[in-house]
């Protein structure tokens, strides 16, 4: 009977009698467990189990393990941590609750690198995984899983847990099958290269392999992703958006870049979201996309006939956006793919393949270091995502973000960052609303008087000017006034302002 209600989306007869509540599976979790679920900015999560979990946690306490590929939708992260069922999230995150939670050490957070979690997985850190919850939309004849609209860590997650949970949800098209394409290098020291030459050479399988024997648990859902929260671009993000056209248009000139540019990668956020929106009026044109997130900005390039094609790990996109995406997939299947986030996020793919990576900032200082995770230095926002993946290892890394925060109490360029996650070395350009520092080709003290010059708001430049001269007078390779270096971050703590007149 159950089968014959789900025969299109359970072609394994005898998988029918795992079909169970969302609390019946749920109870399979217990106390000290690693749990490893889909979910990647939002899109392709569990959407029953673990906000099961959370509630049974509240009577029954528990702590777990939770690895995922990025960020959960549906504030599953808050009700789980809310409930003191985390004991380690890793490794990302942008739930406000969550977060503070983490921010006063109830949670322990490990901030990781986008692609080393499937190596952290493969080499058992945390010991064996005890279970999988993967959301999915079909299970084959085969035994394979068809998963919805992300991959992130999936298809090791399934290799590796001993037991899976799968959520098989409804309100996920059938016809997704065949936008995916999963493929692993496999497990050292018999690891292949992975033979990706252009964003659209697909090469692996259109579904995930599991053992069915494995799977312990289906649990029927119908429920949408957590649409992404886009904001309309400002005169700020405008501003960015403006300078680093006028900058590709220059590579041009210079013959530097083609009208095609190079693959590109954007971060999220509104302002890298804005950014890619920029192109939409721009003369570039036969764009490409090797990035993570595919975003409501990435289909508007698609369907304005500048992108050719965008490969990623989720689709992360508003009600309206998935819609629309959802009734045009045959269209779509040719024009995007989504990979697991170890494909993704390869450094080695993003140096071949030459991608021209765009992330955010929270700070950067005048010598190009940047930090994009921790305000102040020690209170966690997101985590670093795949952006240092991307960073290190692009044809041309740049950082993005306003010259102000908080209303002009903060100054998003500052003499040293509190934090660093992605180091001078692998800066290449940072943009904000006020101009653009090219800083390649720089060494530090040049790099400085640039960002000084193009970057900084008017408010804080004569103070930040005044500072780098008088490091200068001290001499070094890359001068601060160290006993000065955080003041303006000192300040703010106490006066509520980097400001000092
Ligand atoms: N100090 C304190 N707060 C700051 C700040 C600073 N220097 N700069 C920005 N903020 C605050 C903003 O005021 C805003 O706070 P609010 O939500 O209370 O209004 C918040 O940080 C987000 O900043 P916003 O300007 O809205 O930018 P955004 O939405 O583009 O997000 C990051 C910026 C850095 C938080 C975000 O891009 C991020 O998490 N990046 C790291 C991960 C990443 O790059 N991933 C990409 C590959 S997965």
């Amino acid at each position: 009977m159950l089968i014959k209600m789900y025969n299109d989306r359970i072609h394994r007869p005898e998988l029918a009698s795992k079909i169970i509540t969302d609390f019946e599976a749920a109870a399979l979790i217990k106390d000290g467990m690693v749990v490893g679920t889909s979910g990647f900015t939002k899109s392709g999560d569990s959407k029953a189990v673990l906000p099961a979990l959370a509630e049974m946690a509240k009577e029954n306490p528990l702590k777990i393990t939770l690895i995922s590929g990025a960020s959960l939708g549906n504030n599953t992260d808050g009700k789980l941590a809310d409930a003191g069922a985390l004991h380690m999230r890793m490794p990302f995150q942008v739930d406000p609750v969550l977060r503070k939670h983490i921010n006063n050490g109830n949670i322990y957070f490990i901030d990781q690198h986008l692609s080393e979690t499937s190596e952290v997985v493969k080499a058992d850190t945390f010991g064996d995984m005890d279970i999988a919850i993967i959301e999915a939309c079909q299970i084959l004849s085969d035994g394979s899983i068809v998963p919805t609209t992300s991959i992130g860590n999936s298809a090791v997650f399934a290799e590796k847990a001993k037991k899976i949970i799968i959520e098989l949800n409804l309100a996920m098209p059938i016809a997704l099958h065949g936008i995916h394409d999963i493929f692993s290098a496999g497990v050292y020291p018999k690891r292949v290269p992975i033979p990706i030459v252009i964003p659209d050479n697909k090469i692996g399988r259109t579904s995930i392999e599991l053992d069915p024997a494995k799977i312990v648990a289906i649990v029927i859902t119908d429920q949408h992703d957590s649409p992404a929260d886009i904001a309309e671009p400002d005169e700020a993000t405008t501003n960015i958006s403006n300078h680093l056209l006028e900058f590709f248009n220059n590579e041009v000139k210079c013959g530097r870049l083609k009208e095609n540019l190079m693959p590109l990668q954007a971060g999220i956020g509104k302002v890298a979201n804005s950014v890619l929106r920029g192109f939409i009026n721009s003369k570039f044109s036969n764009l490409t996309m090797f990035s993570e997130v595919l975003q409501d900005s990435t289909f508007d390039l698609i369907d304005a006939g500048k992108m050719n094609y965008a490969s990623g790990s989720s689709i992360t996109v508003s009600a309206k956006y998935r819609e629309m995406i959802f009734n045009n997939l045959e269209y779509y299947k040719h024009k995007i793919v989504l990979r697991p986030q170890e494909i993704s996020n390869s450094v080695g793919l993003i140096r071949r393949l030459g991608v021209i990576s765009i992330n955010t900032a929270l700070e950067c200082d005048i010598y190009g270091n940047v930090n994009s995770t921790h305000v102040s230095g020690t209170h966690m926002m997101n985590g670093i995502g795949g952006s240092e993946d991307f960073a290190r290892n692009s044809y041309m890394s740049i950082f993005v973000t306003s010259s102000i925060a908080k209303g002009g109490s903060v100054s998003s360029i500052v003499p040293m960052v509190t934090h660093v996650d992605h180091t001078e070395h692998d800066v290449d350009v940072i943009v904000t609303d006020k101009g653009l520092a090219d800083l390649r080709g720089l060494s530090p003290r040049q790099r400085a008087q640039v960002v000084i010059d193009n970057c900084v708001h008017e408010d804080y430049k004569a103070q930040l000017q005044d500072y780098f001269d008088r490091a200068l007078l001290r001499g070094g390779h890359t001068p601060h006034l160290i006993e000065e270096a955080f003041k303006w971050h000192a300040n703010l703590a106490e006066k509520g302002t980097m400001k000092f007149m």
